[in-house]
């Protein structure tokens, strides 16, 4: 008996600490996707989860068995296993990548409780987004492709000044505090799980800029994993070489403090990997179309991608740098890692028939 391959759902996990450009990440995603996700009609207001056609993206805070009153009265904080129900996590997605719907429950982040839950639908690319994707092994392993954002502690600060101080008022003190307070539990349950991540993208302070204490010029890295099945490493100008360019002059206006790529093959925790990293920022995006031609396997489907995605988001925070410009390729890799899984799913039955 010949059955139908049933539509299976591809999973993809995106881990980072809060405030560190996960909705951001998720906007050019689901744009690479063609469509903006929208929350679930009639539903809860409140509900974290964002749906378009291609891609459904739940916020793993909904999984919190702590809400704000019980983290508070135990002492722990949302980052604390304790604090999630990792049981729950893991038999839900793994229900919905066999194609089985699910209640999920929603934390509500303004009243700081569990409302009721919302039925979510197998979609064809679930993207599971929050503190702990890659935390426990059981989800960890129904992850078909991982990424880490990984903000240096001095590019958190900043961005959370911006945040905080800008927009909600917080004093420099208060927000320094609040960050040292998450540092343990950070350290302990949320950074270990980069070196799971088939992908990590790292933002650092520039070296262009000698003691720069701003934050506002960036040092990316992209990290990407070698032998990874269905995603093959971006690189610059020769596979596993070593390359520094400087790629400003007549074709690239850059003013201070330039912009510096390096690519070099690398090693990360055990595993080896590909590094493409960009310093610096750009003056003009739609010359980016210039660096776009010297990386090669970016995953696109026309000349110009690249740059028409950059373009199209240009008011995104990051687009003008390495965190846009690595976003979005790491967006162009995961729909080639679907397209790759769903035509490798449909031609099995045949394979299988034959032998
Ligand atoms: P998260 O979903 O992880 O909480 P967001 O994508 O909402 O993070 O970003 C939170 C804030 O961090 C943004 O409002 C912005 O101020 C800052 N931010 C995020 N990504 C960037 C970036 N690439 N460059 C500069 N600031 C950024
Ligand atoms: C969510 C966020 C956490 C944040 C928490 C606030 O769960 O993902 O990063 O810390 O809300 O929790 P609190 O106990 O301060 O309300």
């Amino acid at each position: 008996i010949i059955t139908c391959a049933a539509q299976q759902t591809v999973v993809i996990g995106l881990a980072a600490d809060s405030g560190c450009g996960k909705s951001t990440f998720m906007r050019r995603l689901t744009s690479v996707f063609g469509g903006a996700a929208e929350p679930p009609k009639g539903g809860n207001p409140d509900s974290n989860t964002l749906i378009s056609d291609m891609t459904t993206v739940i916020c793993l805070d909904d999984y919190h068995s702590l809400d704000r009153t019980g983290r508070k009265e135990k002492g722990v904080t949302a980052l604390d296993p304790r604090a999630n129900d990792f049981d729950l996590m893991y038999e839900q997605v793994k229900a919905l990548k066999s194609g089985i719907a699910v209640e999920k429950p929603i934390y509500n982040h303004v009243t700081g409780l569990l409302d009721a839950p919302e039925l979510i639908q197998p979609p064809k690319i679930l993207v599971i987004e929050g503190l702990h994707p890659m935390f426990d092994e059981r989800v960890r392993d129904l992850l078909d492709f991982s990424i880490y954002l990984d903000i240096s502690n001095e590019v958190k600060f900043a961005w959370k000044i911006q945040r905080d101080m800008a927009e909600r008022g917080h004093s420099l003190e208060s927000i320094k505090a609040s960050i040292e307070a998450r540092k343990p539990d950070f350290d302990a349950f949320i950074d270990p799980q980069k070196q799971y991540a088939d992908a990590v993208i790292e933002v650092l302070p520039t070296q262009l800029i000698p003691d720069d204490n701003e934050g506002k010029v960036l040092r990316v890295r992209l990290i990407m994993k070698e032998g990874v099945k269905y995603f093959s490493p971006v690189y610059l100008f020769d596979e596993g070489s070593t390359i520094s360019w400087i790629p400003c002059g007549r074709k690239l206006t850059c003013s201070y403090p330039g912009i510096n790529f390096n690519y070099q093959p690398d090693s990360y925790f055990d595993n080896e990997v590909s590094v493409v990293e960009m310093d610096g920022q750009f003056d003009r995006l739609d010359e980016l179309i210039y660096v776009e031609s010297h990386l090669s396997n970016l995953s696109t489907k026309f000349y110009g991608e690249v740059t028409q995605q950059m373009l199209k988001h240009a008011d995104f925070p990051g687009s003008n740098n390495g965190t846009g410009l690595f976003q979005t390729i790491v967006g162009l890799k995961i729909r080639d890692l679907y397209e790759q899984l769903i035509a490798n799913k449909a031609t099995a039955p045949s394979e299988a028939a034959k032998a």
